[in-house]
């Protein structure tokens, strides 16, 4: 689309009374519609020949759309298109910043809508026109297909599918959690998928790992739940959009399966007890009471916390991973075993430095 020229006559500088009459005739007939005498339209014609079943929010003014048109003179010759440019238009409705036949044109559109446009000269380039592209006075007739809507007050739209009877807890900030999902766009185009990577997507929710909107839409679920997540794309991609699959300004769509949620554990810590330490924790873990804890007695002595019940290791990494960096943690001096005085828990650490800094 062209950015709105000076028109002759833009909705804006007609008399106030005109205004009105043009409101209470669009009231009165329905959109649009040719003058009696067949001279020139007074409004916006628009032919909606394809309306799909479902429509669950139609384009109304300040919405951000994103579509692709077709645009020809009445004999049918084309003038411009957003397929010859290869990129779709992404912009604001209803506000002025498109010729003022197409901001009305556009009202009431539902994604996946085909429409066709006829825009009297006065609503669109006006006796001016558009030097080298639209003559003046030209009527112009538009097709147009739109793919995308969203407001800025959108919110995460969550509605659930399926859900399982019984829910122990659900998923909470800090969780980690194993789901299937299939994201596609509004008008049903796939982007992305859990199922082409042969297994779950497993991740950290609240962590910043994952687009804001998908953080704030898996929480409250239960394993075995289905939910349609809608994500605007202030709180996914944003304008730029994201590789080749989604395009700048982009409403997501996913379905999503939750498999498993497991708790996390406070940010920093790889390992936390469900209690109390033991008291005596440096000689609980020299097993062999010589004075130093080599790799071998630590990963034994924390794998028997575990399988104990007493603590449990952060979720979804390689526990012998895991164990290894809490091994050089506290290994401080990095000669490969752990004295007395370098055992240190974490939570102590912390605390010192809060004193240090008071
Ligand atoms: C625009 O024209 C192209 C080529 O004829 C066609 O494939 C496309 O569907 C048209 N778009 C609309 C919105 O009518
Ligand atoms: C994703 O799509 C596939 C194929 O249509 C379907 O079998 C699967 O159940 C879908 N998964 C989710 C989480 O909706």
């Amino acid at each position: 689309m062209f950015p709105a020229g000076p028109p002759s006559h833009s909705l804006l500088r007609l008399p106030l009374l005109q205004l009105l009459l043009l409101v209470v005739q669009a009231v009165g007939r329905g959109l649009g519609r040719a003058s009696p005498a067949g001279g020139p339209l007074e409004d916006v014609v628009i032919e909606r020949y394809h309306i799909p079943r479902a429509c669950p929010r139609e384009v109304q003014m300040g919405d951000f759309v994103r579509y692709h048109y077709n645009g020809t003179f009445e004999d049918g010759k084309k003038f411009d298109s957003s397929y010859d440019r290869n990129t779709l238009v992404a912009i604001v409705v209803g506000v002025g910043r498109l010729i003022t036949g197409m901001d009305r044109g556009l009202m009431g559109m539902c994604v996946n809508e085909r429409r066709r446009l006829i825009v009297p000269p006065h609503l669109g380039y006006g006796s001016i026109g558009l030097a080298g592209l639209i003559p003046p006075d030209a009527t112009l007739y538009f097709d147009v297909v739109l793919l995308d809507v969203w407001n800025k007050e959108d919110t995460v739209q969550v509605s659930t599918l399926l859900r399982p009877p019984h829910c122990p807890r659900m998923v909470q900030d800090g969780d980690f959690v194993r789901y299937h999902y299939n994201g596609t766009l509004l008008d049903g185009t796939s982007f992305d998928t859990s199922y082409s990577k042969g297994g779950t997507y497993d991740t950290y929710v609240g962590s910043g790992w994952l687009i804001k909107g998908m953080d704030q839409g898996l929480l409250g679920m239960c394993p075995g739940e289905r939910r349609k997540i809608i994500i605007p794309p202030f709180l996914a991609y944003g304008e730029k959009g994201y590789a080749r699959g989604v395009p700048g300004s982009a409403v997501l769509l996913f379905e999503v399966e939750l498999v498993s949620r497991e708790d996390g554990l406070p940010t920093g810590y790889l390992f936390v007890w469900h209690k109390d330490p033991p008291a005596n924790l440096f000689e609980d873990m020299d097993l062999n009471k010589d004075g130093e804890v080599p790799p071998e007695e630590f990963s034994t002595f924390i794998k028997a916390q575990v399988s104990e019940g007493k603590g449990r290791l952060m979720p979804g990494q390689d526990p012998e991973k895991t164990i290894g960096d809490m091994f050089q943690n506290q290994d401080r001096n990095q000669d490969g075993k752990i004295t007395v005085d370098e055992l240190k828990l974490k939570s102590d650490e912390d605390e010192e430095r809060v004193h240090e800094e008071l």
